[in-house]
């Protein structure tokens, strides 16, 4: 009886308890359900917090004491914070949670976001170079083990991917997008929204962000923070694919970007964020802008002041302030003077707590912040190997002159290892890095000696960290060379080149590597360069003094080991560049789906009055889709379903692929097509299908693509899709310069 009386009391207390919960916290209802009790239940001051996003830092420890520091809790505990970027660490994120929960009014969680690129402590290829690999399934994986690293550092939400098109080499952040190639961005877009998101139903994955809206990609001369001026021909069909890829695949919020377009800045755009991006592309995530771009609106010269600068942000439909607080400081005013409606202010909100909800951060808040989840995950043996696999086949081969490569380990061969970023773990790095540590990569030098365990491999600096050289280290070089039977140099630019605010006006080899390579070749050794940087450099200068040229871009946590299977033949390679590889500086931007124009330069004959440089040649030194292997590949026997094809009928295009050398291997096959004649212009090539396949030696496949009505359309400058009758080529082949080629009319 006694056990009855209990359990009947402990029933009531629940349903009491249950009774006065609100309605947003009861796990049971709706989010829908939930957000519009808490909507209800809202001032616009808090609302227009959940709108803010502050930059954290560090709050436990000493620390905590710091005036500014002091100061954002307040405001969290004013419910004027929704959001915090830079703020990680399970133990750190649950502290500032705490106060977010327990200590507003209305206990309303926070999102932690932080630029998580190519992995959080365990760290991938840069994004860029990961492209290169063409693997779609392992990019989709990186961004999975990334997710699930964050995750459990108490992050719900990364800045990437980086979906913006460049064709510019001077721009530091080619890095961290895909290259220069809309088709192919947007393949890779969505791969790293799946990886990064899942279905953002557990505490492995995070939120993703597409970044940034848009064609920032574009800025003039590849100088940060400029200009664009692009068309909305170029708008349309070479610059949005990729961030509309990534919309469809889910991406739960889009990222303002801080160019003009059309002479608006983007935060303010409505052209591109309420009619692209919500109207056309029915997104249903929030917007967030970058670092102080709202404010930023007034240095453009496009919003008087901070007032209106917020209301120019809100009415272009970007909803999160990044940093710059006037959402914060004046939202509330907007609305009581009328000037926005307060239903499109519960609108921008709701959608923020919409993802609070889907993430469960009202049934747990601390759901990510989980120290010993942390530990377990981060920097895994398992991550590694996964990090790895991507850094071999990031790695493009460009040069292997009499097959200087693979070095044959077993023959023990003496390694001069010159080049002082081999050594260097410092350099391995670029500038987003989330939380990944020097001390935890692999150098170059470290790969080399644990592979080639038995050969003597002797290091000499070459040149100093700036890409200077002098005498001495040269001769020391030159000796070291002299008593080697093969000589590999690491040159290129340090990772801290790599990224935002890194332009560079010209992006070469230093004066100073070139020297050296110089001297080195003067001692008949075959010599091979193995080159780091995080954007395809001119390379022109150091063709003639080296026999291979192995591509090592910034490969991350992996590096060592990476290229050390790939020097000594474990891994064959198979990377492609994604981006071309400029002839000169002058030739930027160069890239290989451009138009015909009414003056190309014929390959041979009379070459007067066409449209072409007199002092270099029109290709870059390597196009688009370019990378040798150690074994060879022969195309054969491109052959098309149909010579006329009808609307709405596909198009099977079949080429015969042979591994006609010695090694197995990857290729990745590619297929381009041009429409002759169109109402507008259409490129020389563009990509439209490729397929990644490995092949025994001697091994022949006939490898198949079905092209429809979507690879012959293109859009018009409104994004109007057209899909118009005529004449077609297709091209099959390795790269996006040598192919077979056949043609076909759609009817
Ligand atoms: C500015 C960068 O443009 C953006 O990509 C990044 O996510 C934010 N800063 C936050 O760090």
């Amino acid at each position: 009886m006694k056990k009855i009386i209990s359990l009947a009391a402990v029933l009531l207390i629940v349903f009491v308890v249950q009774a006065q919960q609100p309605l947003y916290k009861n796990a049971k209802a709706t989010i829908e359900d939930r957000i519009n009790d808490l909507l209800k239940r809202m001032t616009p001051l808090e609302k227009a917090g959940q709108l803010n996003q502050l930059n954290g830092g560090i709050f436990t420890g000493p620390a905590a004491n710091d005036p500014g520091q002091l100061a954002k809790i307040e405001m969290v505990k004013e419910g004027k914070v929704g959001s915090f970027l830079n703020v990680t660490g399970a133990n750190e994120t649950r502290a500032l949670q705490k106060v977010a929960v327990e200590q507003s009014r209305l206990g309303i969680p926070l999102l932690f976001a932080f630029d998580v690129i190519h992995g959080y402590k365990t760290i991938f290829p840069i994004p860029l170079a990961e492209a290169c690999s063409w693997d779609i399934t392992q990019i989709e994986k990186d961004a999975a083990i990334a997710a699930k690293e964050s995750a459990a550092a108490g992050l719900h939400w990364t800045f990437a991917p980086m979906c913006d098109i460049s064709n510019d080499p001077r721009w530091g952040r080619v890095m961290e997008g895909a290259g220069e190639d809309p088709f192919y961005g947007s393949i890779v877009a969505a791969a790293r929204v799946r990886g990064l998101q899942g279905n953002l139903n557990d505490a492995d994955h995070i939120m993703a962000c597409v970044k940034h809206f848009a064609a920032y990609g574009a800025v003039q001369a590849g100088r940060e923070y400029n200009t664009v001026d692009v068309s909305r021909v170029a708008l349309w069909n070479k610059y949005l694919p990729p961030y509309y890829a990534a919309v469809k695949a889910g991406a739960a919020t889009v990222m303002n970007a801080f160019n003009v377009f059309d002479g608006v800045p983007a935060s303010g755009n409505k052209y591109l964020v309420h009619d692209i991006l919500e109207k056309k592309w029915a997104f249903k995530g929030f917007v967030v802008s970058d670092w102080n771009s709202f404010d930023e609106m007034i240095t453009h010269g496009y919003a008087a002041n901070r007032k209106d600068a917020a209301y120019k942000a809100l009415i272009a439909g970007s909803m999160m302030d990044m940093e710059s607080k006037v959402v914060v400081d004046y939202l509330p005013e907007l609305v009581k003077e009328g000037k926005i409606s307060m239903q499109m202010v519960d609108d921008d909100v709701r959608r923020v707590l919409y993802y609070k909800f889907k993430l469960g951060l009202f049934d747990d808040p601390y759901k990510f912040s989980d120290a010993t989840r942390e530990k377990a995950t981060e920097f895994t043996q398992a991550n590694r190997n996964e990090a790895r696999k991507a850094a071999d086949a990031s790695i493009v081969l460009l040069k292997n002159d009499h097959n200087v490569l693979p070095i044959d380990a077993a023959s023990n061969p003496s390694i001069a290892l010159i080049g002082y970023f081999a050594k260097s773990k410092a350099d391995l790095f670029d500038f987003w890095i989330a939380n990944g540590k020097a001390e935890d990569a692999i150098s170059v030098l470290e790969g080399m000696k644990e592979r080639f365990v038995h050969s003597n491999i002797s290091y000499s600096d070459g040149y100093l960290p700036d890409g200077h050289t002098n005498n001495q280290l040269i001769e020391e070089a030159v000796a070291n060379a002299n008593n080697a039977a093969v000589v590999v140099v690491n040159i290129g630019l340090s990772g801290k080149l790599a990224g935002e605010d890194r332009s560079l006006a010209n992006p070469v080899i230093p004066e100073g590597q070139v020297a050296l390579l110089k001297a080195l070749h003067a001692t008949g050794k075959p010599i091979i360069a193995v080159v780091s940087a995080g954007r395809p450099l001119v390379l022109t200068a150091i063709q003639p003094y080296v026999h291979a040229i192995v591509y090592s871009w910034i490969l991350g946590t992996e590096t060592g080991h990476a290229v050390a299977d790939v020097l000594s033949g474990d891994y064959n390679p198979s990377g492609k560049t994604v981006m071309s590889f400029p002839y000169a500086v002058g030739q930027i931007p160069v890239y290989y789906d451009h138009y015909n124009t009414g003056r190309p330069l014929p390959d041979s004959g009379d070459q007067n009055w066409k449209s072409r440089y007199r002092d270099i040649p029109n290709a870059p030194l390597y196009p688009f889709g370019f990378g040798l292997s150690y074994t060879h590949f022969n195309y054969n026997h491109l052959s098309l379903s149909n010579n006329t094809i009808a609307k709405g009928s596909p198009l099977q295009v079949t080429v015969q692929l042979t591994n006609t050398g010695q090694k197995a291997g990857y290729e990745v096959a590619q297929l381009y097509i041009r429409q002759m004649t169109a109402s507008i212009v259409q490129p020389i090539k563009a990509l439209k299908a490729f397929k990644r396949v490995y092949l025994q030696p001697g091994e022949v496949k006939t490898l198949q693509f079905t092209l429809t009505d979507k690879d012959f359309s293109f859009y018009d400058g409104e994004g109007n899709v057209h899909i118009e009758p005529g004449a077609f080529k297709v091209f099959v082949g390795g790269n996006s310069h040598d192919v077979l080629e056949k043609d076909f009319t759609l009817k």
